[in-house]
């Protein structure tokens, strides 16, 4: 576990993992120079730089103030937001819209002094992303396929087990595949009226952490799927159970 850690730690080796999202990108064709992008779990951007630095432009939101002038002196160009981005998604409706939206959320349950674990993962953020959408765009999110409990956290840990149960389903949420996940996303965007043009997957950390790369379509509203074929997800599901 210390080793992991360790090597977790490592920043640069999340950066590196970058540039095969950047080369994944570019292999559908899409000039990365011509997209506004934003982060909008923006730490100290180390991991988003390589990327951020190829778009047209590249708004950043954080939580963490402490994290502003850091954002600023990397990215003296973007505007920096300092702000919890999962309340103003739930809680605006007219937000500007962007077409690469990069998620680098953090794992487990978080969330403020007052409320800790208010949030988990992506679970929280997904749902109103559609918000920051106007036709199209890329989405770029984690996904723990299979994540490490560290022992002390026990609180944590279970309140995070639960969390993906009920995200996933009651399957064996410790270890799911991408054949899986990818159904799983293709399905979960259809229910926001989001139809998935390319879906891959890029490892950021193996076997624990992968990026999940959507190109997603707003479907008009004359157009909107009223039955989410859940069926087609469960032969999968049978099989990570
Ligand atoms: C995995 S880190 C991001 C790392 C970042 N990409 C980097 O390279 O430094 C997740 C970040 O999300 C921030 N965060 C957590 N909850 C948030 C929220 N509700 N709104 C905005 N940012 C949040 C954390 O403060 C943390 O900096």
């Amino acid at each position: 576990m210390e080793d992991l850690k360790k090597t977790i730690s490592e920043k640069k080796l999340f950066s590196l993992e970058m540039v095969n999202v950047i080369k994944l990108i570019e292999s559908h064709n899409i000039k990365l120079n011509s997209l506004n992008g934003i982060e909008i779990f923006g730490g100290t951007g180390t991991t988003d730089i390589l990327l951020g630095k190829k778009l047209k432009s590249f708004e950043i939101w954080e939580i963490d103030e402490n994290c502003e002038s850091k954002l600023k002196d990397m990215f003296p160009n973007s505007k920096i937001k300092i702000c919890d981005s999962i309340k103003i998604l739930k809680e605006n409706n007219n937000l500007s819209t962007y077409d690469l939206i990069l998620l680098d959320n953090p794992m487990s349950v978080f969330g403020s002094n007052n409320e800790p674990y208010k949030y988990c993962e992506h679970f929280d953020t997904l749902e109103n992303i559609s918000k920051l959408i106007d036709k199209s765009a890329i989405v770029i999110f984690l996904v723990n396929k299979k994540p490490f409990y560290h022992k002390k956290l026990l609180r944590k840990n279970t309140l995070w087990k639960e969390r993906r149960k009920s995200f996933y389903g009651n399957l064996n949420i410790n270890n799911l595949s991408n054949n899986f996940l990818i159904n799983f996303y293709i399905e979960f965007f259809k229910k926001y009226h989001l139809k998935t043009l390319f879906a891959n997957n890029i490892i950021r950390h193996n076997p624990h952490l992968d990026y999940y790369i959507f190109k997603l379509e707003k479907i008009n509203s004359s157009n909107k799927i009223k039955n989410i074929d859940w069926v087609s997800l469960s032969g999968l599901i049978k099989t990570n159970s």
